[in-house]
């Protein structure tokens, strides 16, 4: 197993799991002295294309941000988001993911979905292909983005769906939106980690989108802390670009060959 993968697992219960999303080389390199896992999510779909869902996300859009993300990663754990309709059987699984692998030199893939893609991903590790899996909340299929594990059978859903893709071979499981003392059960009955958005400190580790801890997606959800307001600060910084050009103090003779 790959000594990234073996020591995120022997986290479990020892040391939580700091995760974050990059889409680029510059942002990675930040992100990489801090993080155990770097994922390129295909939540950039939404967040840089303005996609109305990550459905519309492809292979070619996810490879090539992929390839700008290695570029800026040393030591964490890159994983990449497989999109939408590139896992609907093995046979397409397998080809996607190998792809993706060799394209952009990542260390796993990311899978959304529970029991049903138990063998896919059961053919991707057998195919020596790390997989991560993605219950609770799924933005590729769900209609409506609501929290999960409120009803009795979903709660029983999410349970099941996690041992699957346990017993699958996964190294590790998001938790999406999943309410609180669901997230404590499945994080206690499965002994990969758990890493949680918007499921509570229960989980082995937590991930977000960086755009939205740094304040640069505009938009407001209850999972989301703000670290800081990037666009405040992008904003002063163009703001006196702009009177510097204007008022002709840039560029100085020193920014000029
Ligand atoms: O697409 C993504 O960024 C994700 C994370 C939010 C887990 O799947």
């Amino acid at each position: 197993m790959n000594k990234k993968i073996s020591n995120l697992i022997k986290k479990k219960n020892k040391s939580k799991i700091v995760s974050l999303t990059a889409y680029s080389k510059n942002m990675a390199t930040i992100l990489d002295d801090f993080c155990d896992i770097i994922l390129v999510g295909d939540s950039l779909g939404s967040v840089l294309y303005n996609y109305k869902s990550t459905r519309e996300v492809n292979l070619d859009v996810m490879i090539e941000h992929s390839k700008s993300v290695r570029m800026g990663i040393k030591k964490s754990l890159m994983v990449v988001d497989m999109p939408h309709n590139t896992y609907r059987n093995s046979k397409e699984a397998l080809r996607s993911a190998k792809i993706i692998i060799l394209k952009t030199k990542c260390d796993a893939v990311k899978l959304e979905g529970g029991k049903e893609i138990y063998q896919i991903v059961k053919t991707l590790i057998k195919n020596k292909i790390p997989v991560m899996g993605h219950v609770g909340l799924l933005p590729q299929s769900d209609k409506s983005f609501k929290f999960k594990g409120k009803k009795i059978s979903e709660r029983i859903k999410i349970l099941n769906d996690a041992k699957s893709l346990e017993s699958a071979g996964v190294f590790s499981i998001v938790l999406e939106c999943v309410e609180t003392s669901l997230a404590k059960i499945v994080t206690k009955k499965i002994n990969v980690p758990t890493i949680g958005i918007g499921s509570s400190n229960n989980c082995d580790g937590q991930i977000l989108v960086m755009d939205d801890l740094i304040g640069l997606n505009p938009i407001n959800v209850r999972f989301v802390k703000k670290y800081t307001n990037i666009r405040k600060e992008i904003k002063k910084a163009v703001s006196n670009y702009s009177k510097d050009v204007k008022s002709k103090k840039f560029p100085l003779r020193k920014h000029s060959y």
